[in-house]
Order: C-alpha cells, then structure tokens, then sequence
C-alpha cells in the first residue's frame, strides 16, 4: 500500500465534504498505514497549521465531522500543505519535488483544464514512475475529442494501468451488490434477457440544485455532469454480459461492450427518445428554492435529462433503458427498476389482464439502500368465489452494516492499494462519450427544446414516462 496520497484541489469542495471525511473514516477503522501522510496542494497560501484549522471547521460544517474526534484529530495530524500554482507544470514540480523517491498517489480534485499541467508537473518532478499512480475525478474532458486530447496529453506522463479513473458510484455498496445478485443468482441470471425484461429504468432524482456550481455545470449540463458518468456506469453492470471473473479487465472489458452497443440517438428520434428541461422557482422540501440562473453568454443548459436508450445486441434487443435525471426534484432517490413481462396467458378474473401489474425488481441505492421484488399473490379468501390477484412486494434488503460508508473510502483504499477493479478504463470513457456526442448532436441537429419545469416538482410535463415507476408512486 503508498502511504504518500498528494490531494490536489485540497480546498475544495469534494475534498472537505467526502474526500477528507473519508480519510478519516478509513483512519478509525485502522485501514491506513501507521506512516500515512497527505500531502495537501492548492492554490491558496496557507501554512500547515491554518490549512489544518481551516480544514476542521469546513469538514464540521460541511460533513458534520467533529473537530474534536479521535480519528479527525489523527488525520489533521498527518496533513502537510503545499501551496502551488496548478496550471503551471514548472511551480508544480518545484513545490512538489522534495516529495520524489518514494511511491505516492496523486489524486486531482481539481477542475479538468488542470488535469494536463499538474499531472505534467508531476512526471517532470518524478512523482508518476512506476510504481506512483494517478487518479483523476471526473469530468475527463466534455466531449470525445476533448477527452481523447487529455488523455493523450496524460499518457503522456503515466502509463494506463496506473490511472484510476473515478466514478464515485462504483463505490457505493448497493452498486456492488447489483453484480453480486445479478451473478450469485441463477433465478435471476436465467431471466435477465429480452425475453423475460420488458424494460429497465434508472433514475438518479435529486433534491439539490447546482446552487455555486453555475459556471461548471452551464458548461456540462446534467447530460455531461451525470448520465455520461454515473448512469452509464449503472447502465452498464446492469447489461453486461457475465464476465468470465471479477478481474478488474475482464469486467471492464464487458462493461465497454455494452457502452459501444449503445444506439447513437439521432435528430430522427431525438424527440421520441429524449427530453431535457431546467427548473424554475418552486418549493423543496417545504423550502423556496431559485430557478437555475443560466450565466450569461453561455449555451443554455439542461437541469434535467430523460432518454430512452438501445442497446444494439442479442441480449437487450427490443428492451427500452429509460435514463433519467434531475436537480431539484421532488424527492432524492437513486433507482434501478428492472420491469419483467407479463405472464403469457392470464388466468384471473381480478384484476383484468390489462390492469395486472408485471414482476419488477427494484434495486434502491439512495437515500436508503435496499431491494424489492415485487411479485403477485392472491389474498382473497377461496370462499370469495375468484381468485384476486394482489401485488406482494418482498424485502431482499440486507441488515443495515454497522457504519454507512463514503463511496469514496473504498475508492481511496483501492487506489493506494493499486486495486483498479471499480475504476473506469480508458476506453469505457471514450465510448461512453461516443454515445454523449450522438445526443448532444442529435439535440442540436432537432433543435430539441429545455422544457421549464418547478423547482420541487418531477420535471418537465412531458417527461412523466421517463419519471417511472416506483419513484414516483412515492408522490
Ligand atoms: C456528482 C455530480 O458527480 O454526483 C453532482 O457532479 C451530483 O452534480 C453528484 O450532485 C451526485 O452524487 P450522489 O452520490 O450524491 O448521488
């Protein structure tokens, strides 16, 4: 395991609010090495100790950390800062050079145009040989050629196998469980096909708006900032053929099948297969909530994203993968629904055969974390004379772990640890951006319009059929 993690973009957001917090998690649970240090690099001037009181009080206020735990204490400890100017490779490598000679992990929190002159700055101060490694947080670029032109410049200073690139969901344990049912299960790998799924949704709803985030996210929208990324990614372990092992390749490399059987969207079905919208002033959670303000002169943006997408092979043919999501919704949850037919020939008087409800399987990761099948039975009586079908929804959720994790304190200790299994390869980040493009062409081709919708509400009007199904029956 590296002992040495350089966390760029120390000040920022992601860093106080998870990547620290995380770090201190993993501190208390005695995972890191006696020896651990981070080495935090930003722009600011700060000395160690005012970085460190600073630190405190934005993870307390942020995370809710307590200044005064053990394990927060034990991480404020192991914290040196480096002030260094991060879009120039020279004062990277200057102000980093002392930390040369022994194996470190460079994670870059920082915006993707400082990607290429920091990771430049570390080859030239020695600080990426082997066995060093990089990790970069999401976005890579905002389009297949911007991604390819980063990557290039990257591979560059560090080989692929020790880029890790993150996709935060790949952590969370609900999404790992998804492969660990999916495969563990002959029930369920023997339906998992066209034949027996009618469709799948996956919807990422949130109740947060960009709020401090404009200028980024005027620039990716919910297209670039969520779909290209993390549902994609869920998209993927879903439709996936079985992998001959967990080996980090051999998942990877089915993974990125599935993202180039991706249908390109076209401006011919550009409006049968998509919706975008934004949100205007409302009310969430009870709470007045602004509109999205697009910043001026920049491109207008979608706040909220649905699609239905195809995938081209003889698994999923005919199968509808309904993505969607949204800032500013009406409730925060994250859910897969797996819909299955209905039975071929339909038995009951009740309910008529047009108004049963098919099986479906609900794998919920947020904001709690559990699974349900939903299946029918009959509660009626024999003596009531027909036999009445009723919804029977089971619980298949695990007893609650002890602690709920970050996603990112398994991410963290894979990347010191050189485990790439839950990063994104290279290739699935240009594939996934492939299918990215085709929308976002499609949507400029067709002239497709962002549709209002209010702040509290689930989005646009005419997105109901991407909003589907258990998350909104909760409304
Ligand atoms: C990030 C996006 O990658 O994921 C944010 O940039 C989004 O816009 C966040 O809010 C959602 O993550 P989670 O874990 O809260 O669902």
């Amino acid at each position: 395991m590296h002992r040495t993690l350089l966390l760029f973009g120390a000040t920022g957001d992601l860093a106080q609010r998870y990547l620290f917090p995380s770090l201190a998690n993993l501190l208390r649970d005695r995972l890191l090495p006696p020896d651990f240090r981070v080495v935090a690099v930003a722009r600011q001037n700060h000395s160690a100790e005012t970085f460190r009181t600073a630190l405190a009080t934005a993870m307390a206020a942020k995370g809710g950390a307590d200044p005064a735990a053990a394990e927060v204490r034990e991480l404020l400890a192991r914290v040196e800062y480096v002030a260094a100017d991060l879009a120039d490779p020279a004062n990277v490598a200057a102000q980093l050079a002392s930390y040369a000679g022994k194996p470190c992990v460079s994670f870059l929190s920082t915006p993707p145009n400082l990607f290429v002159p920091i990771s430049e700055g570390l080859k030239a101060a020695g600080l990426l040989d082997a066995p060093s490694r990089l990790v970069l947080e999401k976005p890579i670029g905002r389009d297949l050629a911007s991604a390819r032109e980063t990557m290039l410049a990257i591979g560059a200073c560090v080989s692929e196998d020790r880029v890790f690139r993150i996709d935060h969901y790949l952590g969370k344990a609900p999404v790992q469980n998804l492969l660990a049912l999916r495969f563990g299960n002959t029930l369920l790998e023997a339906v998992w096909n066209r034949q027996w799924i009618q469709s799948v949704d996956i919807i990422v709803a949130e109740t947060a708006g960009v709020d401090g985030r404009e200028g980024y996210y005027a620039n990716y929208g919910a297209l670039r900032d969520m779909v290209q990324n993390h549902i994609l990614q869920l998209l993927c372990l879903i439709a996936m053929e079985p992998p001959g092992s967990l080996d980090a390749d051999a998942v990877r490399n089915e993974k990125v099948k599935v993202l180039q059987a991706l249908r390109p969207l076209s401006a011919a079905t550009a409006h049968a297969d998509s919706v975008r919208g934004r949100y205007e002033a409302g009310v969430v959670d009870g709470k007045a909530a602004a509109g999205f303000l697009q910043p001026p002169g920049q491109t207008p943006t979608d706040t909220f994203v649905g699609l239905r997408a195809h995938i081209d092979n003889w698994r999923w043919e005919g199968v509808p993968f309904r993505l969607c999501t949204g800032k500013r919704l009406a409730e925060r949850v994250t859910e897969i629904v797996i819909t299955f037919r209905h039975v071929s020939h339909w038995l009951f008087e009740k309910p008529r055969k047009e108004r049963a409800t098919p099986n479906r399987m609900v794998f919920r990761l947020q904001p709690e974390e559990n699974i349900q099948l939903d299946l029918m039975s009959s509660l009626a009586a024999p003596e009531w004379g027909a036999l009445e079908l009723r919804p029977l929804p089971l619980d298949l959720s695990m007893p609650l772990s002890p602690r709920r994790r970050i996603a990112y304190e398994r991410l963290l200790l894979d990347a010191l640890n050189g485990n790439p299994a839950l990063f994104v390869r290279n290739d699935e980040v240009e594939a996934a951006w492939k299918w990215i493009d085709s929308v976002a062409e499609a949507w400029r081709e067709a002239n497709t319009p962002i549709l209002p919708y209010l702040a509290g509400s689930w989005g646009p009007a005419e997105a109901s059929a991407y909003v589907q199904p258990a998350a909104r029956k909760s409304s």
